[in-house]
């Protein structure tokens, strides 16, 4: 049996990439090939299974390129011994996870990090769950998901940076950077793999895998930056859409997979499908198995994620002349490079020192770390009378049903989370305020109201867990804690699988029995603060009228108690803005603030007027519009200044603004950059944003803020899908969120 003892193995580095692949492929057989473009799942393998289970079997005859979401430094050795020493090749396997906010310490859902504006802080997020999960055993994260989703309907906005391109591209970046470090060459840096390739999150209707269909211009001005910014950072492997893109599933789209990835943007890594995503593409009518994993190899997807579509069909494939050799070898060059460029051909234990678990996973640091960006993603959506900050002193009620529950801090996507070690939120709150706030708890309500459960438990066939008290008796009990308190924290929102993966929404209220809940509570005439659970926008058209103070919490992963308890009594001062609009009804979906202008635009302040472009039951605003959120204090913005009105091709121009911090508390301010186009040879939208700053200014005082813009930043894609920048007007303008904003404008010659 060849093993990479002696010759090979022990000094692979002597070689250049290439010789030494070239030197591994030789010694392949065509199965063996295959084998490496498999990602099959590892089932309920167990240490000291291992070597029985059924992957195991696989493993061992080279027909396993790597597993997925499997836990554990132990099992993951195991099995990496299988391959290393028990395969005739023994090339190590990958060993994947969707470790997306964390791996056991949670930090806030993706939508929620993406509210801080503070790219240090993501990329950290993304470093400490690259050092979790390295010291699990973990060398390839499926993460960072990039897609641009502006429509709350879909539940996966929750797993996504917002509805902006320029955003979610600084943030992609961000998070490939925190992930794989110095190109992985570490034991604690992993391969990022960016998703989902692409448009994923412009499904029709918001309904999930459902259908994309849209212009070419909207693609590359609006969808594709972020995917491109993860390519230029490095990224090591890319994940295919479910959806389709003009017609043809991403899974086997030529045309996105090798001549916009690959050939236009130069992407060197691999390219992994989504679950089953290649079997998928016989309900999406591209014909059977063979044909599906035919298309799916030749557009440019290098790997199988559990279809086992390339396993059983591709050798047939090349036999027929359907797959040609050299693009399965393309393939599995592809991921033996990843292989290489990880590190594993020099150590195929490099992820798994048994010693690192206990001393970095969930420890201390890293929950600190968390616990202050979680303060740091909550955005202050209303705060009348200045009801917030709390005092630290007196009987404050938790109430409702998130509140005394583990499960449902980290939010969605937190696979490697211990629910029981994370803090509920009055736990949290008791550890970060110790005794000098009585907390008293109810729960209040369910998640649901009785019949809701009813009805979903017929739809899914089970019964969904639920307290046996029923609605009236919850909620009696709540009132009774309610009059002991001089202060109610509600507690209120989606329960964390009311959004991510399959989680449409038709209809973005909170939850019946907890809207009742709140009725109640605000009855009591007590000052009431809604501390809002969700995963995506949801319309909050009552809560803005009738509630005094709304806190949105978004998941704020394992540390959300205490980080919670730090911004309402007042240690963090609130510093998110919403990097998605927050609509007033269902209705207006998709709602964006980078729309384009109608030929037939409302006036300045008008909802309706008759024969222009609105709605006759709603206006055309958002309820809180993207880059909103309060502070304790408030900032007031000076007139945006230019330092010239005209600007050459090769020029610049500074934009100025000065910002007084005019309120009590020191503060934190996102301070937001969009320009708007005025005439162009295609339709542009009202306002893009080209920057932003986040700025701590101290009370009382004044900051100078500026902002370079050059003529590379006017840039978009023309109706011909060529990148320019054409000469004419353009409106800049600086402000706190993207409506109440002040202008200049400057002409491009
Ligand atoms: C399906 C999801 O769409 C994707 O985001 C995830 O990474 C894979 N499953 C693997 O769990």
């Amino acid at each position: 049996m060849f093993a990479f003892s002696s010759v090979v193995y022990s000094n692979p580095y002597n070689n250049r990439m290439d010789e030494f692949i070239d030197n591994l492929m030789s010694k392949m057989t065509l199965e063996e090939k295959i084998g490496q473009l498999n990602l099959p799942a590892s089932g309920e393998i167990i240490t000291g299974q291992a070597k029985s289970s059924n992957v195991a079997e696989r493993i061992c005859k080279g027909q396993v390129g790597g597993l997925l979401n499997l836990k554990g430094v132990e099992r993951i050795r195991d099995l990496q011994k299988l391959a290393v020493e028990e395969s005739r090749l023994g090339i190590p396997l990958l060993f994947g996870m969707d470790v997306i906010h964390g791996y056991e310490t949670i930090f806030p859902i993706p939508l929620g990090l993406s509210c801080t504006w503070n790219m240090e802080a993501i990329e950290q997020s993304a470093r400490i769950a690259a050092i979790e999960a390295s010291a699990d055993g973990i060398c390839w994260t499926f993460s960072p998901m990039v897609d641009v989703c502006r429509d709350a309907r879909w539940g996966r906005i929750s797993e996504g940076n917002g509805e902006d391109p320029y955003l979610g591209s600084e943030i992609a970046r961000a998070m490939v950077r925190g992930y794989q470090g110095d190109a992985m060459k570490r034991n604690d840096e992993i391969m990022a793999c960016v998703k989902h390739f692409a448009l994923y999150g412009g499904a029709e209707a918001g309904r999930d895998y459902n259908s994309v269909d849209m212009s070419r211009q909207r693609m590359f001005n609006d969808y594709m930056p972020p995917y491109k910014a993860a390519v230029e950072a490095g990224a090591g492997s890319m994940m295919a859409a479910f959806n389709d893109v003009d017609g043809i599933p991403a899974t086997g789209n030529k045309w996105l997979m090798t001549d916009l990835l690959r050939k236009d943007w130069g992407f060197d890594g691999f390219v992994v499908s989504d679950y089953t995503g290649i079997t998928e593409m016989v309900d999406h009518g591209m014909g059977d198995v063979q044909d599906v994993a035919a298309l799916s190899v030749n557009a440019g997807v290098d790997m199988d994620m559990v279809s086992d579509a390339f396993m059983t069909t591709l050798v047939r494939s090349v036999e027929e002349g359907k797959v040609s050799e050299e693009t399965i070898d393309t393939a599995c060059r592809r991921i033996l490079e990843a292989k290489y460029k990880l590190g594993l051909f020099e150590d195929p234990y490099k992820y798994c020192d048994l010693k690192r678990p206990a001393k970095q996973i969930f420890c201390d640091k890293h929950r600190k770390i968390a616990r202050k960006i979680a303060a740091e993603s909550f955005v202050l959506l209303k705060n009348e009378g200045n009801i917030l900050p709390l005092q630290k002193k007196g009987t404050v009620a938790v109430i409702g049903p998130l509140a005394n529950t583990k499960a449902n801090m980290p939010g969605t996507w937190s696979v490697a989370a211990v629910a029981e070690n994370i803090p509920t939120l009055v736990e949290g709150m008791r550890f970060a305020l110790g005794d000098k706030v009585d907390i008293i708890t109810a729960k209040g309500s369910n998640l649901m109201s009785d019949a809701a459960y009813e009805e979903r438990a017929t739809m899914f066939g089970r019964s969904l867990n639920r307290d046996s008290r029923t609605d009236q008796q919850l909620l009696n009990e709540a009132l009774e804690v309610a009059a002991k308190a001089d202060v109610i924290v509600a507690a209120i929102g989606e329960s964390s699988e009311m959004s991510g993966e399959c989680s449409s929404r038709s209809e973005l209220d909170i939850p019946d029995t907890q809207r009742t809940l709140l009725e109640a509570l605000l009855k009591t005439g007590k000052p009431v603060v809604l501390t809002l659970f969700t995963g995506r926008p949801l319309v909050l058209n009552w809560e803005h009228k009738n509630v005094p103070a709304i806190l949105n919490v978004w998941f704020g992963g394992s540390e959300t108690g205490s980080a919670i308890a730090d911004v309402l009594f007042g240690d963090v001062n609130p510093s998110g803005k919403l990097t998605t609009t927050f609509p007033q009804a269902v209705g207006q979906l998709p709602l964006f603030y980078a729309h384009k202008n109608t030929g037939r635009p409302l006036g300045e302040g008008r909802w309706f007027e008759k024969f222009r472009s609105n709605y006759i039951d709603v206006s055309n605003d958002p309820l809180y519009p993207f880059g909103y959120g309060l502070s304790y204090t408030t900032f007031e913005y000076g007139d945006v200044i230019l330092n010239t009105k005209s600007m050459s091709m090769d020029g610049e121009i500074t934009a100025t603004v000065n910002i007084k911090n005019a309120g009590n508390y020191d503060g934190y301010e996102v301070v937001q950059l969009y320009i708007k186009d005025l005439i162009a040879s295609v339709t542009r939208p009202v306002k893009e944003l080209k920057g932003f700053k986040k700025i701590f200014i101290k009370a009382g005082e004044t900051k100078t803020i500026s902002f370079k813009i050059s003529p590379e930043m006017l840039k978009f894609y023309n109706f011909n899908i060529d990148y320019v920048v054409e000469v004419g007007d353009f409106d800049v303008m600086i402000g706190p969120n993207s409506r109440d904003v002040k202008s200049a404008r400057f002409t491009l010659r």
